[in-house]
């Protein structure tokens, strides 16, 4: 077996503070190990970077999300097991098995994979104005779906207008005075853009929900990972852009979406 946990690791990753301290080791011990088996001088490099705060999922260079293995690695968001339910409501709201997707603040472009693993005709597209995200989405997307860089709608082909029937977007929603008092792993390792949403967290939600009119299909979803302290302001500006919008909660994945149909 390549990926059973080593005692002298689990104990180094326990005294670092890792919580899943075994199920770590196993991972690290996996990325070390080739046909030769374990390359010892590797597997020392990856324990030091671990035990020193760097996210596990940027040392082993990929991240679980929906069952599938996203690639991931230095300074781009690593998908949130959370946001699992934004593409599962994603997902639900198709209307047909064949929809034009936008996952926009794609990161890795988690979310677009997971909509194309259950949804294999649909068009997929993704972008995000971090080029470092979009060189993995590209990775993870690969002859699945287009990806392109840029700010927000900026970034999408005219095309698009007036086509897209899922926007789906978990864009940054930290408060910027919050960023402060989040784990190391994400404010020292992740880019500061992938969490600052600005002083209430929810600049880019308002303008993405400003934006998303002239891009929409009719009878559009338009969904938005949120919190459950945020979701009545996000909800407010779906519905002052028009929107019929509820949202959803899931007690499994400590999730909040946010969703707004558009009218016919
Ligand atoms: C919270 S992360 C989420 C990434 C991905 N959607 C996920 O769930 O894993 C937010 C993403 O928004 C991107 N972003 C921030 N500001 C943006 C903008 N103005 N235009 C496009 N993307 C932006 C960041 O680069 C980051 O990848």
């Amino acid at each position: 077996m390549t990926d059973e946990p080593r005692a002298d690791v689990v104990a180094r990753l326990r005294a670092a503070g890792c919580v899943f301290a075994e199920e770590e080791a196993g991972l690290l011990v996996e990325a070390a190990t080739s046909v030769t088996g374990v390359d010892e001088a590797k597997l020392e490099s990856l324990v030091e970077q671990r035990v020193a705060g760097i996210p596990l999922e940027h040392l082993v260079g990929w991240a679980e999300f929906a069952g599938l293995r996203i690639a991931v690695g230095n300074g781009v968001f690593v998908p949130r097991r959370r946001t699992e339910f934004l593409a599962a409501q994603a997902i639900e709201a198709a209307r047909t098995a064949h929809p034009v997707v936008v996952d926009l603040c794609c990161g890795t472009g988690a979310v677009a994979a997971a909509i194309g693993a259950a949804l294999p005709a649909a068009e997929l597209i993704a972008s995000d104005i971090d080029p470092d995200a979009t060189r993995y989405a590209s990775l993870n997307l690969a002859e699945r779906g287009s990806v392109f860089t840029g700010d927000l709608f900026d970034a999408l082909p005219p095309w698009l207008l007036g086509r897209v029937e899922i926007l789906v977007a978990n864009a940054p929603y930290v408060p910027t005075d919050d960023i402060a008092t989040m784990p190391s792993e994400a404010r020292v390792h992740e880019h500061r853009v992938a969490l600052d949403g600005g002083a209430d967290g929810l600049d880019l939600q308002r303008r993405i929900i400003a934006g998303a009119a002239r891009w929409l299909a009719p009878q559009a979803t338009v969904l938005i990972e949120t919190s459950a302290r945020q979701a009545d302001t996000t909800l407010q500006l779906l519905r002052d852009a028009g929107f019929d919008a509820h949202a959803e909660y899931s007690e499994e994945h400590e999730a909040t979406v946010a969703l707004g149909r558009a009218g016919a």
